[in-house]
């Protein structure tokens, strides 16, 4: 239940993200266009006054999610007596446009992923019911101009987009077409929006573009020059006050330049963590999704990842099922994540996406074929994940402090290597990256000790006097 009265206007939204990392990043902008207009985010839809999903299409199962929930939205809509306004926003409303308005009624208004910052006209629109309640064009840059270049933080860690858009059209995938083609912000907004986090408390920044190591933006107005890479952004925003950590994700093997991975030996604000997707260990796979590599060519980016920064946490996405998918195209697969060894991965089986190559593709793999691959692969990256995790067992490590835990006492971080630990503390270490002894390691986080002594990294990124080791464990 919301507060009304304290309101200034007495409006609030309640916006329901689904998907990727980008549509987390977008939810908090829409907040930011909603903010001047009055509306205060809340935390459940009942008594919203506006009711943003943002969805996710990359497979079928996501978008059975959203007419669900719309179904859901429907009832609390109706018992406001028509009051709320229900928006479809994300990749769905993108690919399904219209189609969400026909199936369901209670729908007021539809915008892809570039009309967000015309969320506060179309809200008008609705309410004098006149013009358009679609907009789903693509205008990527207007979309990033238009948006507020201040934003309120959230706590120590943020994302920034730097980066839209994907060219690659693997034939499984409805990114390109729901997000439209690759485009990259210039390096001076970029700053803007990096610098004014720092002056929050941001700590630790996670650059996201759908095809991030793509990146080639304007570069400063005072450098002039060509457009920068992935990695002079990286290396210029390492050296912003404050920005401790910096992250990417999601990258691609194609653009995974000598510089980048350079980057990682070099700069100690990147954090030792590379999300490189490969999808699949067999070439005939590869070719067959359009991947534009082999399963060698990734082998040596791995490699030499790994002798840039030898603690590096690898993770990946993977596809089993895929058309044509025999079983030694899904044995290659499996030698391919024992070689490599991840610390996370994510596994997924084939969704025929309407619309996409793969989904006429002869050769579809039956269901019961593709939960078997499944179960296996996942059973086996279960296991390096629950060993990557066990091996921090026994050092001491830095951890950024995000918050406090479920019991009293307790307060929990992350680790260099994306890792969520546990550990007794104050909630006034909020903020701060600490030393914690890890004494001991499940599938999904690790527990800490006790904090070893409080370590405030200096703003040139230096280490200080408590850190051993550069790479993040001290032991
Ligand atoms: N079916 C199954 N998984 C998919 N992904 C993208 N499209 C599909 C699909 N049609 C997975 C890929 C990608 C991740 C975000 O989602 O592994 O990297
Ligand atoms: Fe989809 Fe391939 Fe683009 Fe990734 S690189 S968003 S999987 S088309």
């Amino acid at each position: 239940m919301t507060d009304q009265s304290s309101k200034p206007d007495g409006k609030t939204v309640f916006i329901k993200t689904y998907g990727c990392q980008m549509n987390v990043y977008d939810s908090e902008r829409m907040k930011d266009v909603l903010a001047p207009i009055g509306y205060r985010p809340v935390e459940t839809a009942d008594e919203a006054d506006l009711v943003v999903l943002n969805t996710c299409h990359i497979r079928e199962k996501a978008t059975e999610k959203v007419y669900s929930e719309l179904g859901q939205m429907r009832k609390l809509k109706d018992r406001s007596d028509g009051r709320m306004t229900i928006a479809v926003a994300g990749c769905v409303a993108q690919a399904e446009g219209a189609e969400i308005m026909r199936r369901q009624p209670a729908v007021d208004l539809v915008l892809g992923p570039q009309a967000y910052h015309k969320l506060p006209e179309m809200i008008a629109r609705v309410h004098r019911s006149t013009g358009e309640r679609l907009e789903t064009d693509f205008e990527t840059l207007e979309k990033f101009d238009a948006l507020p270049k201040s934003r309120e933080a959230d706590g120590p860690t943020a994302f920034l987009s730097v980066q839209e858009g994907c060219d690659k059209f693997c034939t499984f995938c409805v990114v390109p077409y729901t997000r439209g083609s690759e485009l990259s912000r210039p390096v001076d907004d970029i700053t803007l929006e990096a610098r004014n986090l720092a002056a929050q408390g941001v700590r630790e920044l996670s650059l996201l573009g759908q095809n991030v190591n793509a990146y080639h933006g304007v570069a400063p107005a005072v450098s002039g020059g060509s457009d920068w890479t992935l990695a002079q952004l990286v290396r210029h925003l390492a050296t912003i006050g404050g920005i401790d950590r910096l992250r990417y994700t999601t990258s691609h093997p194609r653009d995974m330049d000598d510089d980048l991975i350079a980057a990682h030996g070099d700069t100690e604000e990147l954090m030792p963590f590379l999300h490189l997707p490969v999808q699949s260990g067999s070439n005939n796979i590869l070719r067959a999704m359009n991947r534009g590599h082999t399963h060698e060519h990734y082998r040596d980016i791995m490699r030499r990842i790994k002798d840039a920064r030898p603690d590096m946490a690898l993770a990946s996405d993977f596809i089993v099922g895929f058309p044509g998918e025999s079983d030694k195209d899904f044995e290659a697969t499996m030698d391919l994540v024992r070689d490599v060894n991840y610390a996370i991965a994510y596994s997924f089986k084939y969704s025929q996406r309407p619309g996409t190559p793969a989904s006429e593709m002869f050769g579809q793999v039956p269901e019961d074929v593709k939960t078997e691959r499944l179960h296996a692969l996942q059973a086996l990256l279960r296991e390096q994940q629950s060993a990557f995790n066990a091996s921090k067992v026994g050092q001491t490590i830095l951890v950024l402090v995000t918050g406090e835990g479920r019991q009293a006492g307790q307060i929990h971080g992350r680790s260099p290597w994306l890792q969520a630990v546990h550990f007794d503390g104050d909630a006034s270490l909020i903020g701060q990256i600490v030393k914690v002894d890890i004494i001991g390691a499940s599938l999904n986080s690790l527990a800490g000790s006790s904090v070893a002594g409080k370590k405030s990294v200096a703003a040139t990124g230096a280490v200080g006097d408590m850190v051993a080791g550069r790479y993040g464990s001290i032991a």
